[in-house]
């Protein structure tokens, strides 16, 4: 059966898949999205979109009998964690065996759950990262775009410095400047004029209501607020929420696709084939990956390069918990969303101080810090399950918890404190078996051209962090998106004109 025809299909609705979409549709050019998670606009029953981090219920995690939270919970308590309906929830943890991959699921993907932190890399090191890309048409051009369609802002001195919701950051600030450590402030795409009024209990509490992580009912510009209402806006652009693309097949002019469309309880609705003259993946650094892989591996895309499954890496991510005096007090409110890192240039680490949102006073200061890991992992395709599997080992992960350990040491000796073992479910202080930041798979200029063309074929395109070999030593959404600018409008140039 056929279901249709379209000039373009996109794969995916997070970043690289959100700028794809918006200036296919700006070009003239008729383009389907198609994204496996909801589209978040209807409220629950509560009036709620989402749910807050301390309540969570089915809204929260995709397909889980219980919730998956990075921090399981203080004092040996399972506070965060719960049991939930089955349901298509907006965050998932993808679980393989020394890694467990969180993204976003639904219209705007990884942007719906993420902290908002909008950071430009350090030069040099993007220049060692991804060599054959022009940086200075990078910084000149294409960062400062990016930063302005997802519409980057900074925190106000005067107000973090006055924010009991910002008392956590202060502290770990004061404490990593009696070890030498200075900090920097990050941009974020939560906008600091609505957390300012947030506080002055002018509008609904987001930010400062425990909202991260499965979502914010406000102040936050996610893709489906930027780059994809108004991807739809240009007339030519269609999203279908609750399609899965399971299959990608070659035809004599494009692709054919397989998609399994669902209800969000996951009652199957139909399988729909749609043909396309052009393929964009932008189903993130698993997803792209996955679809690629498949592909090879069964023989419906023979000709893909064996890099396909290479490059791939947790951005260094390790998360870090300290405990700290009772006459030094986190604060029992604290806002969702970071803005502050510790930097220690000597280890090539920054530590972004994280909220314990926990409403009471816990003690603890929680850290995600990026360090520039050398290893790299990589998937193989499992005909059993017809998943894509990660091998990546907890001995791979060394570097980085070495460097991390190495600053939190510092902190802790100046400051005569400790370690917190009951932070992550490991009953480690550090946690290096799960990550934020899931980059590579299918790296640009190997597995891909220096544009996103995937070798051995054409017409298709990877747009997503699948395209970062392992690392950008900062948050990578910023990097996506602008780099899904540049290759974006070359494509257009040379391969639709
Ligand atoms: P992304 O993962 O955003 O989107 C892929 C989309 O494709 C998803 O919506 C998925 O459901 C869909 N999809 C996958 N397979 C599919 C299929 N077969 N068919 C249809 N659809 C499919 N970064 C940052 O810079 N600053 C930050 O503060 C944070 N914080 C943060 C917190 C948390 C909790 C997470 C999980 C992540 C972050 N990140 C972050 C990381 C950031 O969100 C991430 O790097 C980007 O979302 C990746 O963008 P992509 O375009 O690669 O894919």
């Amino acid at each position: 059966a056929d279901d249709g025809h379209v000039p373009a299909i996109v794969v995916g609705s997070g970043y690289g898949a959100a700028v794809s979409a918006l200036r296919l549709g700006e070009a003239g050019v008729r383009t389907l999205v198609l994204e496996m998670g909801q589209a978040w606009t209807t409220p629950g029953p509560d009036g709620r979109v989402h749910c807050d981090m301390l309540n969570p219920d089915r809204r929260s995690m995709w397909f889980k009998d219980r919730t998956e939270a990075p921090v399981n919970g203080v004092l040996f308590l399972d506070l965060a964690n719960r049991p939930i309906p089955r349901y298509a929830g907006v965050l998932d943890r993808v679980n393989f065996p020394d890694m467990g991959v969180y993204v976003g699921r639904g219209v705007g993907g990884g942007s719906l759950v993420n902290g908002g932190m909008a950071v430009v890399p350090d030069r040099a090191y993007f220049e060692q990262v991804l060599p054959n890309v022009d940086a200075a048409e990078m910084y000149e051009r294409y960062f400062p775009l990016a930063q302005r369609m997802l519409r980057v802002n900074s925190i106000p001195a005067p107000y973090f410095e006055g924010s009991d919701y910002y008392q956590y950051a202060r502290l770990s600030r004061t404490l990593a400047g009696r070890a030498g450590y200075g900090t920097r402030f990050l941009p974020n795409v939560y906008s600091f004029d609505y957390m300012a009024r947030e506080e002055r209990g002018e509008v609904p509490k987001s930010a400062l209501g425990t909202e991260v992580l499965y979502g914010n009912n406000h102040g936050k510009f996610s893709l489906d607020k930027g780059y994809l209402a108004q991807a739809v806006a240009t007339g030519n652009v269609t999203i279908a929420p609750l399609h899965r693309v399971t299959r990608v097949q070659a035809t004599a002019s494009g692709y054919a696709l397989t998609v399994r469309q669902i209800t969000a309880e996951g009652a199957p609705v139909a399988e729909k084939h749609l043909t396309c003259d052009h393929l964009f993946l932008g189903a993130g650094s698993l997803g792209s990956t996955e679809l690629l892989l498949r592909a090879r591996e069964t023989g419906d895309l023979p000709d893909l390069s064996d890099e396909v499954g290479e490059g791939w890496g947790p951005n260094g991510n390790v998360m870090a918990a300290r405990n700290n005096h009772l006459l030094e007090p986190t604060g029992f409110k604290q806002s969702a969303i970071p803005v502050l890192a510790i930097e220690d240039p000597a280890r090539d680490v920054i530590a972004e101080i994280a909220p314990v949102p926990a409403g009471i006073e816990t003690y603890v200061s929680l850290y995600l810090a990026i360090t520039k890991n050398p290893n790299r992992g990589r998937f193989t395709y499992d005909a059993a399950t017809d998943r894509a599997v990660l091998h990546w080992t907890a001995a791979q992960a060394e570097p980085a918890v070495a460097a991390a350990r190495g600053l939190f040491d510092d902190i802790n000796d100046a400051n005569n404190t400790t370690y917190r073992y009951d932070v992550f479910a490991n009953r480690q202080p550090f946690a290096a078996d799960f990550c934020y930041h899931p980059l590579g798979g299918a790296v640009l200029g190997r597995a891909t051209d220096d544009h996103g063309r995937v070798r051995g074929y054409r017409r298709l395109y990877v747009t997503d962090g699948a395209l970062v070999p392992g690392s950008l030593g900062v948050n990578p959404f910023v990097t996506i998106t602008a780099l899904a600018e540049r290759n974006i409008a070359r494509v257009l140039a040379e391969d639709l004109a």
